[in-house]
């Protein structure tokens, strides 16, 4: 690019009522309403509401004329061809799946965010050297299907695609090569991708409370804190409720609130940056009157640190075998997902630091609470991420929120970003 290009290229900005309006019209798609107005969504991977928000996205990628693959763990990927061919792209994306009781926003931001990109480069008749590439990846959440990331985690080698077709769904017990195929979305192409892109950068939410409080515009991420998902089986003994003397009880729901109270009480005891979830507890078999014969529950453990965050499973574990010693059940568990922290390229980070500071915002360098694609994109390509704030710090709640102003702020902040990576020639 010569400098006069470039000049002009500094000066592009986004159509944020565009984006915003694709954000409305995908949340439309397993819209969920609460009682005072907010909304959100239901777009658990591999369902028929990921399906029609798939198809609306790719018919997108296909109105804005870019070509798009789907792979055989059903990532896609849409590709704006650069003037120069020998060049790996630049990649932006995220996940449009949400949980069950999920935002408009989580993940989606960051694919229709690439979109409108891709539009305003098309409207000012702007080709990039290296091409551009909008990814939106299969199972971000996790929720139903364990691990989270999974389809990033697949797209960088991660995990053998064979052995994620494999993985089996937490409400129902569908196999997740089967719900690919059922809804149109095992693609031809192969997964790890044999081409890294040159680099990836991922607009989101932040999701949690600490840019609102702060009065901060842009966060840019440093990295994104290890993950430690456990599933926990505990087998009792089913029993009448009446007539079973305390004393005599095996009770697995017993078990499961003793497990809950402890990982609060080890996140008090290991400090302020270690978080600690029970999220899902199923009683076996449910009933008012029936000591339970089996509960099934989730820990999520956290940590920017990996050695606290080591200590904290190792700490789980040691106080799951002496519950199993006193109440006389058995207790087994089954890792759902481990990843270690996450730091980005330190490049990468300046450079979204010094485009958001360049377009007067706001900038506060954070660690991740959340897990993303970018950090598994973050083992094949130097890797970075813009986070927006989050209204009342609320994410995977219907109520999440992200003021219109702060979504002009990021979506700028990452289009700035990709012209510059964008060039050959990045310090010009
Ligand atoms: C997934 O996005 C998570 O952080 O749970
Ligand atoms: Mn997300
Ligand atoms: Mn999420």
């Amino acid at each position: 690019m010569d400098s006069k290009t470039h000049t002009v290229l500094s000066d592009l900005r986004i159509d944020t009522p565009r984006l915003l309006a694709r954000i409305d019209e995908l949340g439309q798609i397993g819209r969920i309403d609460g009682p005072n107005g907010e909304w959100g969504n239901a777009r658990l991977a591999l369902t028929d509401a990921d399906r029609a928000g798939r198809d609306l996205v790719v018919a997108w990628m296909h109105d804005l004329g870019l070509d798009v693959v789907i792979d055989a763990i059903g990532n896609v990927i849409a590709t704006r061809a650069g003037s120069d061919p020998t060049l790996a792209p630049v990649m932006v994306g995220s996940h449009i799946d949400t949980v069950g009781t999920g935002g408009r926003f989580d993940g989606n931001l960051g694919v229709l965010a690439g979109l409108e990109i891709v539009e305003t480069l098309a409207h000012a008749g702007v080709v990039t050297e290296r091409a551009l590439q909008v990814a939106f990846f299969t199972d971000e959440e996790g929720s139903r299907f364990a691990p989270d990331m999974l389809g990033s985690l697949v797209y960088v080698g991660g995990l053998p695609v064979e052995q994620a077709l494999d993985l089996v769904a937490a409400d129902d017990g569908a196999r997740l090569g089967d719900e690919l195929v059922r809804i149109g979305y095992a693609g031809p192409v192969s997964c790890p991708t044999a081409a890294a892109p040159h680099a990836f950068v991922e607009l989101h939410i932040e999701q949690g409370p600490v840019l609102e409080a702060e009065g901060i515009t842009i966060g840019v991420v440093e990295g994104v804190q290890g993950i430690s998902w456990t599933e926990i089986v505990i087998v009792g003994q089913s029993a009448h409720a009446g007539t079973t003397p305390m004393r005599l009880r095996h009770d697995p729901a017993y078990c499961a609130a003793a497990i809950t109270t402890y990982v609060r009480d080890l996140t008090r005891h290991l400090g302020p940056d270690q978080v600690g979830t029970v999220g899902r507890i199923d009683v076996y078999p449910n009933l008012v009157n029936v000591v339970p014969a089996r509960v099934v529950l989730t820990v999520d453990l956290r940590n920017t640190d990996d050695r606290i965050l080591r200590d904290a499973e190792s700490r789980l574990a040691t106080h799951l075998v002496e519950l199993a010693e006193s109440e006389g059940v058995a207790i087994t568990t089954n890792s759902l997902a481990r990843f270690e922290p996450v730091e980005f390229d330190a490049a990468m980070v300046d450079l979204v630091e010094a485009t958001a500071v360049r377009l007067g915002h706001s900038t506060k360098r954070m660690p991740s609470g959340a897990g993303h694609d970018a950090q598994m994109l973050a083992r094949i390509c130097p890797t970075a991420m813009v986070f927006t704030p989050s209204v009342n710090g609320l994410s995977h709640n219907i109520a999440e929120f992200t003021e219109a102003v702060d979504i002009d702020a990021g979506a700028n902040v990452l289009l700035q970003v990709v012209l510059g990576l964008s060039s050959s020639d990045e310090s010009s």
